[in-house]
């Protein structure tokens, strides 16, 4: 987003003048802490009758707030975007958030590969996705069809916002973890994951459904475990669903042998991204030379594997990060992107819902909204639209 193209032009598109101009607002951090104590709203000015000629002006259509923007406004977090004083802060500072949904409402004389109308998303992590509107360049955005593109294509639905606007992280994680390190034959093979009633958890369901890989999924127990049960299985594709306990029972074992044994398959993989006794509990399942891939530690335990199952199964335990896995690999993104869109359009996968909160300029604090969303988190998704 930073980029010198858009150092060069910011001067002219950022600077407060008097006619009519976009009066877009941001959510800043100019230093690290805690969201509620360092997110500030700025207010600058956007000339988007003068556009410079590589320069594209976007409208934000929505932004989810994730756990790795919350750990990016606290300074834990590896990937950190540049703090600069491109927008007229008075300190150099940096927009929150990494995903998000923008239509094109300008473009300067020499954009070839976008027009007014399209949507787009960003191209790379750190573009700071919370704000109402942005300036940049081509090479910082990937288009996804807007309804009338998919409509035209004869599509069965266009993508709705929040699938636009959370599809950059977890339905491309869920899909990565499935295809890219491990063949599972469909129809036989397993995959366990821990988290299954996460956002990734329930994308990884799906698409393990749609790709023909059995799948097993851990959940706490809860009071409604049934529900979620029923939706994770017949609403969501998961083969079986487990609790905690059964995971970690030494009874409960020979019941998975038996679900694996009546496909001919093995569990090649296991999917952790809760760490802790349930990890051991995932790995236990694998069968000989499986894999189990990281991706999050929500339980804050060290993933634990018993020494026998690296010596005695040769497990291995690697970490997934899709940022880094994407960063280098422009053609993977887009082959997973355009395979996620198609899935959507065709009304084969169902996006994870998001808790939607719709942004009124005139009453609302931008900054505050966010808080109030990174606040909320634990109670599903936070969209912000706008
Ligand atoms: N590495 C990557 O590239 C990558 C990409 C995407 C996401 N992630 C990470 O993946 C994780 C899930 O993300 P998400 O957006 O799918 O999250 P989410 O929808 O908020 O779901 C969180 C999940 O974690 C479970 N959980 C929370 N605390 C737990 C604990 N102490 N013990 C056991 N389970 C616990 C929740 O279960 P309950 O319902 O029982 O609370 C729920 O299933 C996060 O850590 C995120 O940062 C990593």
């Amino acid at each position: 987003m930073f980029s010198s193209t858009v150092s060069r032009t910011s001067q002219k598109l950022f600077t407060r003048q008097t006619r009519s101009m976009i009066t877009a607002q941001a959510v800043i951090f100019s230093k690290h802490g805690e969201p509620k104590d360092v997110l500030k709203t700025h207010t600058y000015q956007i000339d988007d009758e003068n556009i410079p000629e590589n320069s594209i002006v976007l409208k934000t259509l929505g932004s989810p707030v994730n756990p790795s923007d919350i750990n990016q406004v606290q300074g834990v977090y590896p990937s950190q975007p540049e703090k600069t004083t491109e927008l007229g802060t008075d300190e150099p500072s940096a927009v929150g958030g990494n995903e998000g949904l923008f239509e094109i409402i300008g473009v300067g004389s020499k954009i070839s590969n976008f027009k007014v109308g399209d949507w787009a998303i960003p191209a790379n992590v750190c573009f700071g996705t919370w704000r109402t509107h942005a300036v940049t360049t081509e090479d910082q955005l990937t288009k996804l069809n807007n309804p009338s593109d998919s409509k035209a294509l004869g599509k069965k639905s266009g993508l709705s916002v929040n699938q636009g606007a959370t599809i950059s992280v977890n339905p491309l994680t869920a899909y990565l973890m499935l295809t890219h390190y491990v063949k599972l034959a469909p129809g036989k093979d397993w995959f366990i994951q821990n988290g299954g009633n996460s956002a990734v958890g329930k994308y990884a369901s799906q698409i393990g459904k749609l790709l023909g890989f059995n799948s097993i999924s851990v959940v706490r127990d809860r009071d409604d475990l049934d529900s979620l049960i029923n939706e994770l299985k017949n609403e969501l594709g998961a083969t079986q669903v487990i609790t905690e306990e059964q995971n970690s029972s030494k009874d409960f074992g020979p019941t998975i042998k038996g679900w694996v044994k009546e496909t001919g398959g093995e569990v090649k993989l296991a999917l952790n991204c809760v760490g802790g006794k349930n990890s051991t509990g995932v790995a236990r399942k694998l069968s000989n030379n499986g894999l189990m891939l990281t991706y999050g530690g929500m339980s804050m335990q060290p993933v634990t594997i018993p020494t026998s199952l690296h010596i005695f199964k040769n497990i291995t335990s690697a970490g997934f990060w899709v940022t880094a896995l994407l960063k280098g690999n422009p053609e993977l993104k887009k082959k997973t992107l355009d395979q996620i869109v198609s899935w959507y359009e065709n009304e084969e996968l169902l996006d994870a819902p998001s808790v939607e909160t719709a942004f009124d300029a005139t009453k609302d604090d931008l900054a505050q909204l966010y808080k109030n969303g990174i606040e909320n988190s634990k109670k599903g998704k936070q969209l912000i639209v706008y």
